[in-house]
């Protein structure tokens, strides 16, 4: 089918108490691997391309990819812009056929953070583009841990945030970080209730590759409806592919390589849909 908005789907998430899988989308395999595990799932899912994914790929291989993916599946897909940088690129995404994008003002002052969500709200609403913002630094995991609570979304301050910009979806910093852990990442649920009892749209958590199962689950409970999921996809195809190389170092056809690393990412997407509540939601 053709791409949906994501909105649709995290409509449809809150009323059945689940989240929807924001998997990152950074080649052809992975790609693959997402529109293969939602179908063999029946689940709704977000093909996201970050900062990364499009210097690596190319918007125009991204877009391609995923408008086939989508028109070659039966569950619904919707195309999203992960960490958008600019108003400029927002636009650049929704004229190529994005059905979705995020505008990261976290960095910026709050005014100017909510003086640019708005204007990304006013060019998308119309034309059923959703919007998902960053209020509070999620960061990486190679931040510096004791100054991250100073950092956290303010649950007040999101409040306003919300009503002043209208956006679709609001990605909080509680806790969690891009990229591998060191150790076990600590959630801050209270922040996270209180955000939603403030904030009446869906909750994004980014940085969830390696946050414990439990920790999801409850977060889901808690009206996170958006769960990004990216490290966990690298390290699952990279290590099946590390075991074939090892295993067939005289082998020089990529495909017999790369297919079974796609294989791997198709198992670790099924599962977090599983683990997220969206398997059958299709
Ligand atoms: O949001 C961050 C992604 O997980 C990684 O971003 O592809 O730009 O390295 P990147
Ligand atoms: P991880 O790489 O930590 O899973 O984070 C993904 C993410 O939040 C993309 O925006
Ligand atoms: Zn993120």
């Amino acid at each position: 089918m053709a791409l949906v908005p994501m909105t649709e789907l995290l409509a449809k998430a809150e009323a059945g108490k689940y989240a929807v899988g924001a998997f990152n989308a950074n080649n052809m395999e992975i790609v693959q691997a997402i529109a293969m595990a939602a179908e063999k799932e029946k689940a709704p899912v977000i093909m996201q391309a970050s900062q990364g994914a499009i210097k690596y790929a190319g918007l125009d291989y991204i877009i391609g990819m995923v408008k086939i993916a989508a028109e070659s599946t039966r569950v619904p897909i919707a195309l999203h812009l992960d960490h958008g940088t600019s108003f400029e690129q927002v636009v650049r995404c929704i004229r190529g056929g994005f059905s979705s994008v995020m505008f990261d003002g976290s960095q910026l002052p709050l005014e100017e953070n909510i003086r640019i969500t708005k204007k990304v709200v006013e060019i998308a609403r119309p034309i059923n583009v959703s919007v998902e913002a960053e209020l509070g630094k999620i960061g990486g995991t190679e931040d510096d841990i004791s100054v991250k609570e100073s950092l956290f979304t303010d649950p007040y301050e999101a409040e306003v945030f919300v009503k002043e910009t209208g956006v679709d979806a609001l990605a909080v910093a509680i806790g969690t970080a891009h990229g591998q852990y060191k150790g076990e990442p600590k959630l801050d649920f209270e922040r996270l209730k209180k955000i939603r009892e403030l904030v009446n749209i869906p909750i994004v958590l980014h940085g969830s590759s390696g946050v414990p199962d439990e920790a999801i689950t409850k977060a889901i409970s808690l009206g996170v409806r958006k769960v990004n999921i990216d490290t966990n996809i690298r390290e699952a195809f990279v290590a099946r592919l590390r075991q074939e190389i090892e295993n067939n170092p005289a082998e020089i056809d990529p495909r017999k390589l790369l297919g079974p690393g796609r294989d791997a990412a198709v198992e670790l997407i099924r599962e977090k849909i599983r683990l997220f509540g969206s398997s059958g939601k299709a």
